[in-house]
């Protein structure tokens, strides 16, 4: 057992994100955005990359990645942020969601997604970028970007379907149905299901039994895992994702979805355009 888990290090500074080094080279790397159920807005995202690439190097043995507050592990990308983005704005900022998902994906060392409430959009897809992911009991899981005019931009369409197949990814997509942590665990969405209560006691538990292996052949497991199998093609996933994601900015349908949620209405979409 860790001898003092709860010991809190902090030797980065960040606006929107909290960094905790605990003992067995623990690291947990919070978003700490709760007035905005952590969504994801530039700033964060930037933050999280520079954060990541430190981690990538640095004597964490474990990532931690989770949400501050009791309500969300991230409610997707933020919405206000997004609502006036052009097309090109729209692939640029698609390309900084990948940045970090690439970053927590190819990172050298294990990954866990500690999802404690809503992961919607842009969460479900930072998740499913960890090695994986233990949910509480009162996590919320899904992809509802449709329902606002958009499609997923952080790799949900390519990495949702690796923890569910294909056909499930698509009607979860398709739909924008959210998913409560016992079906996300009955679907291999989430590994593992806690109660909140107990759930960072649990997850830290977990991740020191990680911690106490030979972090050279857990990263040599994970190179394996990842470079000579789900790595393959990832770039030419990612661009033409976020090429698919900005085209979608400017379209009647997204301005008036984003708008609609930020009016706290229901859109009225005009459906398919003619440029797409
Ligand atoms: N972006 C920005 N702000 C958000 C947000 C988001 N994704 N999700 C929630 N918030 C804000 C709300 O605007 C609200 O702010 P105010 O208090 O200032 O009004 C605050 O967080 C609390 O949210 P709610 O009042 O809506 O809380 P709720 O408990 O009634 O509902 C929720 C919670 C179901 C998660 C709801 O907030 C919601 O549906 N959020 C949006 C989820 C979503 O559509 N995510 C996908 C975004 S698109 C995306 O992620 C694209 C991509 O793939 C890259």
């Amino acid at each position: 057992m860790v001898k003092n888990p709860e010991k809190v290090f902090m030797n980065m500074n960040f606006e929107n994100l909290k960094v905790e080094r605990l003992a067995l080279g623990i690291t947990i790397v919070s978003i700490d955005r709760p007035k905005a159920l952590n969504a994801l807005n530039t700033e964060t995202l930037t933050e999280l990359r520079k954060c990541f690439r430190e981690i990538a190097t640095d004597k964490t043995r474990v990532l931690i990645f989770t949400g501050t507050g009791e309500k969300a592990f991230i409610a997707g990308a933020d919405i206000l942020e997004m609502k006036d983005k052009s097309n090109s704005e729209g692939v640029q900022f698609a390309k900084l969601g990948h940045e970090v998902g690439k970053l927590l994906e190819i990172m050298p060392k294990p990954t866990i997604a500690a999802v404690n409430g809503y992961a919607l959009g842009g969460g479900t897809e930072m998740a499913c970028a960890c090695d994986f992911i233990w949910a509480s009991d009162n996590a919320v899981f899904g992809q509802p970007e449709v329902s606002i005019g958009v499609m997923p931009g952080f790799g949900g369409t390519f990495r949702l379907a690796r923890y569910v197949g294909y056909p499930k990814a698509k009607e979860l997509i398709f739909s924008g149905k959210k998913i409560d942590s016992q079906e996300a665990k009955r679907l291999g969405l989430a590994a593992q299901v806690f109660s909140a209560g107990e759930f960072r006691q649990k997850v830290l538990e977990g991740a020191q039994e990680i911690a106490k292996n030979s972090s050279t052949a857990v990263t040599a497991a994970k190179k394996a895992m990842v470079e000579f199998s789900e790595h393959v093609g990832l770039n030419s996933k990612i661009d033409g994702e976020a090429q698919l994601f900005g085209s979608l900015f400017e379209s009647k349908d997204q301005v008036e979805g984003m708008e609609a949620f930020v009016g706290k209405r229901k859109p009225q979409f005009q459906g398919l355009e003619e440029r797409l």
